[in-house]
């Protein structure tokens, strides 16, 4: 049986293995940061027979949900898990307004290492398809040669919502603005 379940301290030494099987995306200097995240702030992990397949770590503030890390491991993806673990943590969302993510650029480098820059092309048109967009671009945030992408996508803009209501619509075309722009909470 597969499922979406609440990531647990028992899962982080598969979460690190599935990290490990993407060299071109996540070098062995990040996996301490991926730990201390995942140790520290929730997620949801794809379990599989009793296997994680998946995971995503998110960080929620006031206003915004940021999502920090995730990955399925390549024998699983393609299926429809790493959609579902982002609507999973999206759907945490309560008073965030918005959910960010930010990523590396398509150009980024990590010299000395087996990561490549090019594969997060993938990733970030992964998110565009789900309704994210390029906010800015943060020259060398990581090392000198690695840069990173700010994606964000709007769960509740109180300006659109205050529109539908003196339009008349009420309760009923507010759902329907939600349901629009992807608010599951
Ligand atoms: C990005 C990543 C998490 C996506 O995970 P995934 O499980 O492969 O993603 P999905 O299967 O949900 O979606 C990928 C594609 O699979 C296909 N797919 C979706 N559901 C499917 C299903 N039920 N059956 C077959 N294929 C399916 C679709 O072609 C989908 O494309 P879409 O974006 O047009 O929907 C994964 O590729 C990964 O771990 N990448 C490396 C790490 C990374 O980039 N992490 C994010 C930054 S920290």
């Amino acid at each position: 049986m597969s499922m979406i379940c609440r990531g647990t301290q028992d899962d982080l030494a598969r979460v690190l293995e599935i990290v490990a099987s993407h060299p071109t995306h996540f070098v062995p200097a990040a996996y301490s940061l991926i730990e201390s995240d995942y140790r520290q702030f929730p997620s949801y992990v794809w379990d599989e027979a009793g296997s994680v397949a998946g995971f995503i770590v998110w960080m929620s503030k006031a206003l915004e949900l940021e999502l920090l890390w995730m990955a399925v491991h390549p024998q699983a993806s393609g299926r429809g898990i790493g959609g579902q673990l982002v609507d999973a943590a999206i759907g945490e969302a309560q008073s965030q307004r918005v959910v960010l993510l930010k990523t590396a650029s398509p150009d980024s480098q990590i010299p000395g290492t087996g990561f490549c820059g090019r594969a997060y092309r993938e990733t970030i048109d992964f998110f565009i398809r789900r309704g994210f967009r390029e906010a800015c671009r943060l020259e060398s945030y990581c090392g000198s040669q690695n840069h990173c992408v700010v994606l964000y996508r709007v769960l509740h803009d109180p300006a659109v919502a205050g529109i539908v209501e003196r339009l008349g619509g009420g309760r009923r075309a507010g759902g329907a603005y939600r349901q629009a722009a992807g608010h599951r909470g």
